[in-house]
């Protein structure tokens, strides 16, 4: 029997991992540099956390929490986004009493049960910022240059960002209630499931992805001129209005160019005013790499005080394959790290006794466990990618030496370069730590310059 990894999720083996970790390095760096600080919250969490923000009528909640009772009868869910969680953990620290205004990131695991496709998983991965407890536009402005500017670091290229408005919770309601008598005359023609929470919450009916109730709900529903508001469907009250516009003017002085042809609407029900997206090319239909927006009521509806708040996520997985579609070819990674071959293998103890020389001063060593041949040994650093190997042997070892050579480039697979040295055993351990080239801390590898 051969056990496989579940749909909708991935194993990552390290020549990928060394690229995930790019992109979270990149978001790490950062977010700490825009002032926001890190979170961890559980992967488990009460069920009612997501009811309640995220919204009962939500495909999220209806169809894609992997929901579960626990011993004790807790209705338990795997988080499906982070937005809630941290909210839920800002107020249970009295985040609100201690600091007021905080700005959080987080990264980690989320799952949906959707069913998968390319760029649509079951355990995805997200980095993901919120600043809570402020209603002003600049945070929306300085949270999406955030969310641009980690993506052009990770090496996004052709990516737009789509904003909008979805005005506030005043506006929603006036809005849902135009969007209802606009598509009552249609209703019978709308899906299942639209017909069913076509009470409760009109506004899934626009994020439908039935054709016919796309159609109703985007075009039959408006006229050409209605089409042409810039807030359509959304009727923006004066200060929405403001608050759009303070957004857009801040953008386009930071130049950061934005689309606003085409509305949407978000998934989530929590919320108001400024929402955003960013698309990017070559990913098909999830072609969303990172989206966000404002959510003022979620503080309080979840017992704190009335405070505005902002944040976006973005799905790693997709990060990476917006990427890859940039790129042309990949260079062959760089040599790293020194192999210490034994000449002999009675010569097993010696060498692990400097290998954990070197080690300690951060030097990533390899080396044979199973008397394999100096040939095999050669081999096997070439295969590992290592920027040098030395060789002790009985002789060199009665000199007190030891010799080292430099492995050519990656792509000429077994080639030896031509500096090969001997080392006084005493100095090799200082001399090999102090040279750049060999020497790899665990993680040093930045982001800078495209992944
Ligand atoms: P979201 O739009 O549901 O928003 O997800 C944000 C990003 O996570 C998406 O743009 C996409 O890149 C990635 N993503 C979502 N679902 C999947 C999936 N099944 N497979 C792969 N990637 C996926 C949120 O999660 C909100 N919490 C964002 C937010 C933060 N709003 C305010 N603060």
């Amino acid at each position: 029997m051969a056990f496989q990894a579940l749909r909708g999720t991935t194993d990552l083996l390290p020549e990928e991992v060394a690229r995930w970790s790019a992109v979270e390095h990149a978001a790490r760096r950062l977010a700490r540099v825009y002032g926001y600080r890190e979170v961890r919250t559980p992967v488990i969490e009460e069920a009612g956390l997501f009811l309640r923000s995220v919204g009962e009528t939500t495909d999220i909640v209806q169809k894609e929490m992997f929901r579960f009772k626990d011993r004790g009868e807790h209705d338990i869910v795997l988080r499906p986004e982070g937005t809630a969680a941290v909210v839920r953990a800002y107020l249970e620290h009295h985040l609100h009493k201690t600091e007021g205004f905080a700005k959080l990131f987080y990264l980690g695991p989320m799952f949906r049960a959707e069913r998968p496709q390319a760029g649509r998983f079951r355990q995805f991965h997200q980095y993901g910022v919120e600043a809570i407890g402020s209603a002003s536009p600049w945070v929306d402005v300085e949270a999406i240059t955030l969310c641009v500017h980690i993506l052009r670091e990770c090496g996004v290229k052709e990516a737009v960002v789509w904003l909008s408005s979805m005005g506030c919770r005043n506006d929603q309601e006036n809005t849902a209630a135009d969007l209802r008598g606009r598509l009552t005359p249609h209703k019978s023609k709308l899906c299942q499931e639209c017909q069913d929470r076509f009470e409760k919450n009109v506004f899934r009916v626009l994020d439908c992805k039935n054709p016919t109730c796309h159609e109703l709900a985007w075009e039959k529903s408006y006229t050409q001129e209605e089409r042409g508001n810039v807030s359509w469907p959304f009727l923006l009250c004066d200060e929405c209005v403001r608050h759009d516009q303070e957004v857009q003017r801040a953008l386009r002085q930071l130049d950061i160019p934005f689309e606003r042809s085409k509305p949407f609407t978000r998934g989530l029900d929590y919320y108001t005013r400024t929402i955003f997206e960013v698309r990017a090319a070559g990913l098909g239909a999830q072609d969303a790499v990172a989206a966000g927006g404002r959510y003022d009521h979620l503080v309080e509806e979840f017992g704190g005080p009335s405070m505005g708040a902002f944040g976006f996520a973005a799905g790693i997985e997709r990060v990476l394959m917006a990427v890859a579609h940039g790129k042309s070819g990949e260079a062959p990674a760089a040599r790293r790290g020194l192999y210490l071959a034994a000449a002999q293998p009675t010569l097993v103890g010696e060498t692990f006794r400097l290998i954990q020389r070197l080690r300690e001063r951060g030097v990533m060593t390899l080396m044979d466990y199973d008397g394999k041949s100096l040939k095999a040994q050669l081999r096997e650093a070439d295969q590992a990618g290592c920027q040098a190997v030395a060789i002790l042997g009985e002789r060199e070892l009665k000199d007190r030496t030891i010799s080292v050579r430099e492995l050519g480039p990656r792509s000429c697979s077994q080639t030896l370069g031509k500096s090969e040295r001997t080392v006084p055993l005493d100095v090799f351990v200082e001399e090999i730590a102090q040279s750049s080239g060999i020497r790899h801390h665990c993680g040093e590898k930045s982001a800078q310059g495209g992944i």
